[in-house]
């Protein structure tokens, strides 16, 4: 039996970069996301790294059964799940009442249910194989976010059950919340998210940055992890700040 580590959303931007990261430490990768050809393209970048192939599952994770899908999947390439990177994942920016009903609803579905069931159902594996599971939140979960309110709560849902599962396997299974700042990859053009704002652009880290901190940290079992000195003051001030001030600087943020 051959133990992986799966990273969904390994088509680009920050999964991308952890399937290179993960690769280099000589990891047998399992890449999941829609687009077969951008992981295909992933895939020959590790390959040209030296590291083994890595299987691709392309597969819409917002399918109910997808997460059936991918156990049966792993089960009949005889794979075992050593490490789960739940990276999948991503934003609206607009007003709730207007943004569209089945798009918001997908985000709490993919953003929460997905990472939530992947979680279970592969936990019995990573605990058995003393392994981890790293969740990709957001600076978003820090704070209520208006023009984005769905997305950031969705990303304090991620924040709040990684951390205390983290605290019920402490000892057993490495449990990491990755909290990014703004990243330039395809996730704002899909947010329909402006980055004009000088605060943004200040706190933005790179893909690759953000990916390397964070696969390290997971490394040493670290619970939570923000990329940036900036993001870092910010995620720490923002629970000690009045929620008036908190809600209208995040509002800016996000419009
Ligand atoms: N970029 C930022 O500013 C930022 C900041 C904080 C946190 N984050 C978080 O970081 C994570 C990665 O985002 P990113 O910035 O790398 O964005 P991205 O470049 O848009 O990547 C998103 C990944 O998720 C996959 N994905 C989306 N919908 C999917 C579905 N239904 N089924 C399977 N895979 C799906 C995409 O692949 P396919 O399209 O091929 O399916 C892609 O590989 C997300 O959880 C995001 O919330 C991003």
């Amino acid at each position: 039996m051959n133990n992986v580590t799966v990273i969904t959303g390994a088509s680009g931007g920050i999964g991308e970069e952890l399937a290179y990261c993960a690769a280099k430490a000589g990891r047998k990768l399992v890449l999941v996301a829609r687009s077969a050809d951008k992981m295909k393209a992933v895939a020959d970048k590790i390959v040209a790294l030296g590291a083994p192939a890595p299987e691709i599952v392309a597969l819409d994770l917002g399918n109910p059964a997808s997460g059936e899908a991918l156990a049966n999947t792993l089960k009949q390439k005889n794979l075992k799940v050593f490490e789960l990177i739940n990276n999948a994942g991503y934003g609206l920016a607009g007003r709730f009442e207007e943004l569209d009903a089945a798009d918001q609803i997908g985000m709490v579905d993919l953003n929460v249910r997905v990472l939530t069931d992947l979680t279970r159902r592969f936990l019995p594996e990573i605990i058995e194989a003393k392994g981890g599971v790293m969740n990709v939140a957001s600076t978003a979960a820090f704070q209520p976010g208006p023009n984005m309110a769905v997305y950031y709560a969705s990303k304090a849902y991620v924040l709040s059950f990684s951390e205390a599962i983290w605290y019920e396997l402490k000892g057993r299974v490495r449990v990491t919340c990755l909290c990014p700042g703004p990243v330039p990859t395809g996730f704002s053009g899909r947010a329909n998210k402006g980055q004009d704002l000088r605060l943004m652009k200040l706190s933005m880290t790179s893909a690759d940055f953000v990916a390397s901190r964070g696969w390290e940290r997971f490394q040493r079992g670290q619970r939570v992890v923000v990329p940036g000195v900036l993001n870092e003051i910010s995620t720490t001030l923002a629970p000690l700040t009045p929620r008036a001030l908190t809600l209208s600087l995040a509002s800016r943020l996000s419009r």
